[in-house]
């Protein structure tokens, strides 16, 4: 699959074939790809969580509770930031911290690794929300400087992503050279 077909047909799948699973093989292709991924000063500050536990799963609602849909995936991957080592500045009247930019990117390549080889994913927001931080913190035993910044669930597709209607694109939305209303 050609990067821009990727990007275009690549969808949240959230319904998945529970009588397959994703091979090991096959997470590490993906997070081996992922990790590819651009990060301020290359400090490449990722690590991943990969569960595959059933109960572990089914018990992603209870710590954010848009994952329902985790329970009938292969497994999820909590993908992680290391706080310290992100790009981030803390002093002269300065607070800020490329954590959450940085793994989402990471985040972002798993999407797109996971769709290339035929498998489904779904992006789950953990950071900014400090109660989900903390509950996966807690649960999964991740030291408090590894900030959580996505649980994404795959899984083999149980049926074909339904593709929008219209192009997501709307040339309005993009300024030449200047602002334009
Ligand atoms: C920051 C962020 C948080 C998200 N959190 C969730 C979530 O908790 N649960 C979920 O089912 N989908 C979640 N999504 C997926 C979006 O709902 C999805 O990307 C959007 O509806 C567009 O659909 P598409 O990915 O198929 O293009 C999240 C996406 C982003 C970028």
């Amino acid at each position: 699959m050609d990067i821009i077909n990727g990007l275009k047909t690549r969808r949240s799948v959230r319904k998945f074939n529970t009588e397959k699973t994703i091979p090991h093989d096959d997470i590490v292709k993906i997070l081996e790809a992922a990790s590819y991924a651009p990060s301020a000063h290359n400090t490449q500050p990722w690590e991943f969580l990969v569960i595959e536990n059933k109960e572990k799963l089914a018990s992603l609602r209870t710590l954010q509770p848009w994952t329902a849909f985790a329970k009938e995936a292969s497994c999820a991957i909590i993908v992680c930031v290391d706080e310290n080592k992100t790009f981030h500045r803390e002093k002269e009247g300065e607070k800020w911290s490329y954590a959450d930019i940085d793994g989402t990117l990471a985040a972002y390549g798993i999407l797109l690794a996971a769709h290339d080889l035929g498998y489904g994913a779904c992006f789950c927001g953990a950071a900014p929300m400090p109660l989900v931080i903390d509950n996966l913190q807690k649960t999964f035993n991740i030291p408090s400087h590894m900030r959580p910044v996505a649980i994404i669930p795959l899984g083999i597709p149980a049926e074909p992503a339904r593709q929008p209607s219209e192009s997501r694109y709307q040339p309005e939305k993009t300024h030449w050279e200047t602002w334009t209303e």
